[in-house]
């Protein structure tokens, strides 16, 4: 598969990344094996960029990779492996704790500590700040980043969901460029090309990572808003465009996400084998200007000119 450099690092990635969440589903026996599966079909196929966070199944997706890494000798050097920390869950760790986001120095040390330990390796290659802290505060937050460099127990680091505005904000207290915004982009949600998201990684030159990137195509968008009216004229246009490149919806959806010029990585986070293989199809599709414009006005159902 083609590779990409991360940001300003020379750090290279498979140009889809593959995403971990889905790995241990309730945690079954079966499902755990097919997770491992999965990851190993991910590897045959050239992805080489894997991205976890310590919440995915309650810290078990990083266990059962742990598993892979260490039934697949040297693998580890081979890849790139992201985590994710600061969703911090009600009760954690008083029982009257709500539900929030904690950028808190010593949390995110903690959490950094427990994903080394479930993943059993001694460096983490990119940290990803999993959601916005409202309340952060960016000197703090950088004097953390540094920290965990400084001890090598992250070598990079990134954000995910942030505004373009909390990205320049952290970053102008960063000594270390922050690689990666890892954002949703599918397509209901578009807002990464409408808000700025996606001209700030252009200008600082940071990577776009897309989540849930065939969110409403093959299945229903967190937050699904789309009228029957918009969901049929989506359709047609998917449909016309399966046809003209003889591949199906979701192939193209991946295509619409690669064909923009900020460089966009979507995180391919299907658990089937056959379709970990097919999202390469899109990386060989010859995918026009025309079209792209094409989706976006079935997706808006605004006419550009
Ligand atoms: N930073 C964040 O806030 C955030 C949030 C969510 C996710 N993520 C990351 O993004 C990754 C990708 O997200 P995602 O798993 O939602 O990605 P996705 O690739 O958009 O969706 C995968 C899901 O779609 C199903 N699917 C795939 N192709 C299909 C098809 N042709 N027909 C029907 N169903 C199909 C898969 O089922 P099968 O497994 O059965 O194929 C799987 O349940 C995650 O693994 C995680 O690493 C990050």
């Amino acid at each position: 598969m083609e590779s990409i450099s991360l940001g300003k690092s020379d750090l290279m990635s498979s140009r889809l990344v593959y995403g971990c969440m889905r790995l241990v589903g309730d945690n079954s026996s079966e499902i755990r094996n097919n997770g491992k599966v999965a990851v190993r079909t991910a590897i045959d196929e050239g992805y080489t960029h894997f991205d976890h966070a310590d919440i995915y199944g309650k810290g078990k997706c990083e266990e059962l990779f742990a598993e892979v890494l260490k039934e697949t000798p040297g693998l580890r050097d081979r890849i790139i492996l992201t985590s994710k920390c600061a969703v911090r869950f009600k009760g954690d760790p008083n029982e009257d704790d709500p539900n929030r986001y904690d950028f808190n120095k010593t949390y995110i040390k903690e959490s950094v500590d427990g994903i080394l330990s479930r993943l059993d390796i001694d460096h983490l290659d990119i940290l990803l700040l999993h959601r916005p802290d409202f309340l952060f505060d960016a000197e703090d937050v950088a004097d953390t980043f540094q920290g965990l460099q400084t001890a090598g127990k992250v070598l990079n680091f990134g954000v995910s969901n942030f505004t373009p505005s909390q990205v320049s904000l952290l970053q102008s207290r960063c000594s270390m460029p922050l690689l990666v915004n890892q954002v949703e982009i599918n397509i209901h949600n578009i807002s990464s090309i409408l808000d700025g998201t996606l001209d700030q990684c252009q200008e600082l030159n940071i990577s776009p990572q897309a989540w849930c990137p065939i969110g409403g195509v093959a299945y229903a968008a967190w937050g699904n808003t789309f009228t029957v009216e918009e969901e049929t004229r989506i359709k047609f246009e998917f449909d016309r465009q399966s046809k003209k490149y003889d591949t199906e919806d979701w192939i193209i959806m991946l295509a619409w996400l690669l064909k923009h010029p900020s460089k966009i990585l979507p995180i391919v986070g299907s658990t089937t084998p056959a379709r970990i293989k097919a999202a390469k199809k899109a990386l060989d599709l010859n995918y026009t200007h025309e079209d792209w414009y094409a989706l976006m006005e079935a997706r808006t159902g605004k006419a550009y000119a």
